[in-house]
């Protein structure tokens, strides 16, 4: 089966690329690096051609709050009219967990945006919400730094390995469309300003954290279990110590 993996080239799309190659399937990496642009359509027409299924694991290389919003309704409009095109039998797109309930937030604003047109683009569907990537911890101190003090709620998080994620985009890719929405996450619950406050440690990264409980998320207010799935999420198999023990170049 020809799969188009739209950001195919980045942290989760590369892996999902090699999950379902590994499965024997025409996996395609599509990004500007390879001659696809979703913003412009560049390269959209001829990629999709014999596409079953098309995956969207792009991201916006600014989060800035205009910027954002333009990337994911920009290229997922073009995204839906190619792949319409193209007779894609099947949309899947990698969005965030809480996104529908965190709306102080720019970026998930943009990828609520996204969803919105994808549920009403006329292609079957299925939208997959992830925790925060273990990966991700570095650029989440990075935006909550000021000085050498990191600020951080103490709310709860359940993040994953960017392999689970990998692997659930997958498994979703190749099933039914759902037509709606799945949620998957990583095996551990964590507050989070403890678990950056430890990762900064692994790191010697001497930043201090600092628990405040009105400290913004990439400008929103968190409550308790606004990053935390509920209870039919899908769990990933990677434990955040089992993840931390390997080499750099395996993470
Ligand atoms: N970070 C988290 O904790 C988290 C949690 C849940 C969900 N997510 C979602 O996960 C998704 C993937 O994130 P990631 O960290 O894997 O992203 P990433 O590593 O930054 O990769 C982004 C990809 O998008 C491609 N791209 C950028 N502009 C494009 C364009 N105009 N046309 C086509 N492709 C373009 C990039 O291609 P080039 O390399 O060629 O520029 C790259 O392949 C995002 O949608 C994000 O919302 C993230």
């Amino acid at each position: 089966m020809r799969v188009v993996v739209i950001g195919g080239t980045g942290l989760i799309g590369s892996r999902v690329v090699a999950t379902l190659r590994d499965q024997g399937h025409d996996a395609v990496a599509a990004s500007p690096d390879t001659g696809v642009n979703t913003l412009t359509g560049q390269g959209l027409a001829d990629v999709l051609q014999g596409a079953s299924v098309v995956i969207d694991v792009s991201n916006s290389p600014s989060f800035e709050e205009t910027k954002v919003m333009d990337f994911f309704t920009t290229s997922t409009r073009n995204l839906l009219k190619y792949a319409a095109m193209a007779g894609v039998r099947h949309y899947v797109a990698l969005s965030v967990v809480g996104t529908e309930r965190i709306p102080d937030s720019p970026y998930l604003r943009a990828k609520n945006a996204q969803e919105s047109l994808i549920k009403s683009g006329g292609i079957p569907y299925s939208i997959v919400h992830a925790t925060q990537f273990f990966e991700f911890m570095k650029r989440i101190a990075d935006e909550a730094t000021d000085g050498t003090t990191v600020r951080l709620p103490p709310v709860l998080i359940q993040p994953m390995a960017a392999d689970d994620v990998a692997q659930a985009v997958g498994r979703v890719a190749l099933s039914a469309p759902l037509n709606g929405m799945v949620e998957v996450a990583g095996p551990q619950q964590f507050r989070f300003d403890e678990l950056i406050r430890q990762d900064l440690r692994e790191r010697d990264d001497r930043r201090i954290v600092v628990t405040d409980p009105h400290a913004r998320y990439f400008g929103a207010e968190l409550g308790e279990r606004s990053l935390v799935p509920g209870n039919d999420a899908r769990l990933g198999e990677i434990r955040l110590e089992d993840w931390s023990r390997r080499p750099v170049l395996a993470k």
